[in-house]
C-alpha cells in the first residue's frame, strides 16, 4: 500500500483506491472515499507553529497560498505539480456589532471571509486541491453540478491556467446572476439543465463517468483536503488555540465534511489537544440534514449509518414532491452527496445541526453587513444558527465561536438590493414568496428632487 491513497470512510468496508482513481466511489460498498496518510511514513509536522515561518517566504507561490502553506497536511501531492492562483488569503475578523446581535459578548465572535478568495468563495480552497490532482492524472476536461459558486471556481481555474475545459451543469433559473456571469466570462461550458441542483448533481456524475470527465464536485475528497486549510487559517489565526464553535452553513456538506477531516487528523497528529464543536446551519426550506441529525436522530453509528432511515426520507421526499426552496440558492440542496462524512464530522467534534429561515438569515446578513463584511445570503446562515443557538443556551455566553462566511456580498446583489428596496414591488417580488415579510434592518435610499435645498434638507435630517 503507498503512504497516500484513497480510502473508503465505512471503517467495517475497508475498500481502497491508488491515488490516480478518480471514481471517487468505493469499489466495494459504492461509498464515500477519502485521501488517506500513512503518517508513519510521511514528514510529520513537529508543531503548528512552524507554518507560521512560511510567511516569511511569500515569494514562492507554494508559500504564498493559504491551502498549500499547509502541505504537509495535505500531502498528496509533489510540489511541482501544485496549481495554485493564489487562494485562501483569507482573514479571521472579530465582529462585536455581530456578536452583540447574535446574543454573545463582544470579542467572542470572529468571522473567517472565504469572499476574499479569487472567484470570491470558499471553494477555491478545494479547487486547488482537486485541480492539482487532475493534473496529476493528466485530466483534459473538468466538469461540476453547481449552485454557482463551485462553476465560478472551476471556471477560473481553467480560464487561468488554460490546462483544461470547463464543463458546468447548473438548474434552470437557480443561480444568481453573479455567479452565472463568472461561469459565462471565464469561457466554461454552461449546461443548464432543465430541474435544479440535485438533478444537475446526478447527471453529472452519470456524464462525467460516461464521457472521462474529472469530476470537482465535493464528492471528489481531493476537494475537501484543500477545505481543510480553512480550519488551519483560523487555528493560525486564533495563535493555534481552537475556539469552542465553528459554525458553517451547510448545503452539500464538503465544509463540514473536510473541517471534521482536518480537526481528526490533527488530534491524530498530537497537533491540537481541544477540538472545537461544530454547528452546521440548513436553510430551512432546504433542511434534509436538520431533519435527519435532529429530528430523526440519525447518526455516524460506528460508520453504518442507518440507511433505511436515510431511503425512507429520500422517498417521502420525492413522492410529496418537495424541493429545496430558499433565497440562500447557494444551499438550495435536499440531497446533500456528503452526508454519511458530515455524520462522521459531527460525531468526532460535538456537533449540532440547526435550520434558519430566510427571514432569519436575510437578517443577519444586513447585520454582517453594517458589521464590516459583505456576504452572500447562504453565508449569513451560519450568523443566524449562531444566534439561534445562543438563545437556545447551547453556545455558552463566554464561548468563543467562528461563523465561516463561505461567499462574498457581490456573489447575489438581487437578495440584497431587494431587502433595502424602497419598491415594496421589488420586495415582494424576490423575496414574498420566500416567506420574508419584513426588512428588519432595511438602509433604504431616500427619494430626493434635484433641489440642492431638498438634498441638503434629506442630509441633515438622515444623518
Ligand atoms: N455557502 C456557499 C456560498 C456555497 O456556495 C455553498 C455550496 C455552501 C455554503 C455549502 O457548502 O456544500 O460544503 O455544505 N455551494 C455549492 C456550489 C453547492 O455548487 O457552489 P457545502
Amino acid at each position: 500500500m503507498d503512504a497516500v491513497y484513497q480510502r473508503c470512510i465505512h471503517p467495517a468496508c475497508g475498500g481502497t483506491h491508488a491515488l490516480d482513481d478518480t471514481s471517487f466511489v468505493c469499489p466495494r460498498c459504492g461509498g464515500l472515499m477519502d485521501v488517506a496518510y500513512d503518517w508513519e511514513r510521511l514528514p510529520r509536522p513537529r508543531s503548528l507553529r512552524d507554518f507560521e515561518a512560511k510567511w516569511a517566504g511569500r515569494s514562492n507561490p507554494l508559500h504564498f497560498s493559504g491551502v498549500w502553506r499547509f502541505r504537509e497536511l495535505l500531502p498528496f501531492a509533489e510540489p511541482d505539480k501544485v496549481l495554485t492562483i493564489g487562494e485562501g488569503q483569507t482573514i479571521l475578523q472579530r465582529a462585536d456589532a455581530v456578536a452583540t446581535y447574535a446574543g454573545m459578548q463582544p470579542g467572542n465572535l470572529f468571522l473567517q471571509y472565504e469572499g476574499l478568495n479569487p472567484s470570491g468563495s470558499f471553494k477555491d480552497n478545494g479547487m486547488t486541491a482537486a485541480f492539482t490532482h487532475a493534473r496529476i492524472i493528466g485530466a483534459r476536461r473538468a466538469a461540476c453540478a453547481s449552485t454557482g459558486n463551485t462553476s465560478a471556481s472551476l471556471a477560473v481555474f481553467c480560464s487561468a491556467t488554460g490546462l483544461m475545459r470547463a464543463i458546468v451543469f447548473i438548474g434552470s433559473g437557480k443561480i444568481s446572476y453573479g455567479k452565472l456571469a463568472q461561469a459565462l466570462d471565464h469561457g466554461a461550458l454552461t449546461v443548464q439543465i432543465a430541474g435544479d441542483f440535485d438533478d444537475a448533481m446526478q447527471r453529472v456524475q452519470q456524464v462525467a463517468r460516461k464521457l472521462g470527465i474529472y469530476l470537482v464536485n465535493s464528492i471528489n475528497p481531493f476537494r475537501l483536503e484543500g477545505q481543510k486549510s480553512i480550519m488551519l487559517r483560523v487555528l493560525e489565526a486564533l495563535r493555534w488555540e481552537a475556539p469552542d464553535w465553528i459554525v458553517v452553513p451547510g448545503g452539500n456538506l464538503g465544509n463540514v465534511s473536510a473541517f471534521g477531516k482536518a480537526f481528526g487528523e490533527l488530534a491524530v497528529l498530537g497537533l491540537l489537544p481541544r477540538l472545537p464543536r461544530l454547528a452546521v446551519i440548513n436553510a430551512a426550506g432546504a433542511n434534509t440534514f436538520y431533519q435527519l441529525y435532529e429530528k430523526q436522530g440519525l447518526r455516524w453509528n460506528g460508520g453504518s449509518p442507518d440507511q433505511t432511515l436515510i431511503a425512507r426520507y429520500v422517498a417521502g421526499l420525492s413522492s410529496d414532491k418537495v424541493r429545496a426552496a430558499t433565497i440562500a440558492s447557494a444551499i438550495e440542496i435536499n440531497h446533500p452527496v456528503n452526508l454519511p462524512k458530515a455524520l462522521r464530522a459531527l460525531e468526532r467534534c460535538g456537533g449540532v445541526v440547526r435550520e434558519a429561515s430566510d427571514q432569519e438569515i436575510l437578517d443577519a446578513k444586513a447585520k454582517v453587513g453594517t458589521g464590516g463584511l459583505g456576504c452572500e445570503p447562504a453565508s449569513a446562515a451560519s450568523v443566524a444558527g449562531a444566534r439561534k443557538l445562543c438563545k437556545e443556551g447551547v453556545i455558552a455566553p463566554g464561548e468563543r465561536v467562528v461563523c465561516i462566511l463561505t461567499g462574498h456580498q457581490l456573489k447575489d446583489p438581487t437578495a440584497t438590493v431587494a431587502y433595502h428596496s424602497t419598491d415594496q414591488k421589488t420586495f415582494d417580488d424576490v423575496l414574498g414568496h420566500r416567506g420574508v415579510r419584513r426588512a428588519t434592518f432595511a438602509n433604504r435610499a431616500v427619494q430626493v428632487p434635484n433641489e440642492l435645498d431638498e438634498i441638503i434638507k434629506a442630509i441633515e435630517v438622515y444623518s
